[in-house]
């Protein structure tokens, strides 16, 4: 359950507060940080999130979890499908989500959400789950982002407020992360392959230097992206792939 709500107005990044404080070997679940603004926003693979003032939503939720970290495999899915509900009841439809955590609308992305796990593989782990909304991004921060993107404003002319989004993105990411903590992935499986941009696509991988082409079959009960090609389906764990529609 939500424990403490922290709102600043300027940070380095809301994952590397909570995680900070995770070091200072402090339980901290349940706990929100909020901020206005991140002059380190952080994205996957060592990128910067361009995060500008008052603009969007950045926070991150920490999370305890007892099952141990190679359990956690399908929550980023289960983190990006409760996202897509809450705009979902916010009016916003046609979100999808991208394999293994971006939340894309007509191919260009509109939310993202990064991961960082403290704790071993077997036993207790606390997880930062970090999200940063795209609600109205100034015109001028096109150059940092780096790949077509778009936000709330553009798709709904302005009426939904990130107070508004913040407490749905709560309402449905709570019990959410309780359910995957009783049952796992599986029980999300069928939702998130409904809302997948690339089920049933070809798509191209990229594993470092190598590169795969074959057919999305969608994901295993494990939240792994399965892929045709070859004749055979191969399971893709998540870490530093990227995929692509081909
Ligand atoms: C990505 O798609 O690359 C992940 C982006 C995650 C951005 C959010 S904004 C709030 C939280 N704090 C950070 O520094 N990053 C995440």
């Amino acid at each position: 359950r939500l424990t403490t709500i922290s709102l600043e107005r300027v940070v380095d990044s809301t994952n590397m507060m909570a995680m900070r404080e995770i070091h200072q070997q402090n339980i901290i679940s349940g706990r929100l940080y909020l901020a206005e603004y991140q002059a380190a926003g952080k994205g996957r693979r060592g990128r910067t999130w361009v995060s500008p003032f008052a603009k969007n939503l950045y926070f991150s939720l920490v999370w305890r979890f007892t099952q141990g970290a190679a359990a956690l495999e399908g929550l980023s899915l289960v983190v990006g499908l409760a996202l897509v509900k809450a705009l979902s009841s916010l009016g916003v439809s046609r979100v999808q989500v991208k394999w293994p955590n971006d939340l894309l609308v007509d191919s260009k992305k509109l939310a993202g959400i990064l991961l960082e796990m403290h704790g071993d593989a077997s036993g207790e782990c606390q997880v930062v789950i970090g999200v940063g909304v795209n609600v109205a991004m100034p015109a001028q921060s096109e150059e940092g982002i780096g790949q077509p993107w778009t936000d709330l404003q553009r798709l709904t002319n302005g009426d939904i407020s990130r107070n508004q989004l913040m407490s749905e993105v709560l309402n449905h990411l709570v019990p959410e992360l309780d359910r995957f903590s009783e049952h796992g992935f599986a029980v999300f499986r069928e939702e998130w392959q409904q809302v997948h941009a690339f089920q049933n696509e070809t798509v191209r991988l990229m594993l470092g230097s190598k590169e795969i082409v074959g057919e999305c079959q969608g994901v295993d009960d494990r939240g792994a992206l399965m892929v045709r090609h070859g004749g055979v389906v191969e399971h893709f764990h998540a870490g530093e792939i990227s995929v692509r529609r081909q």
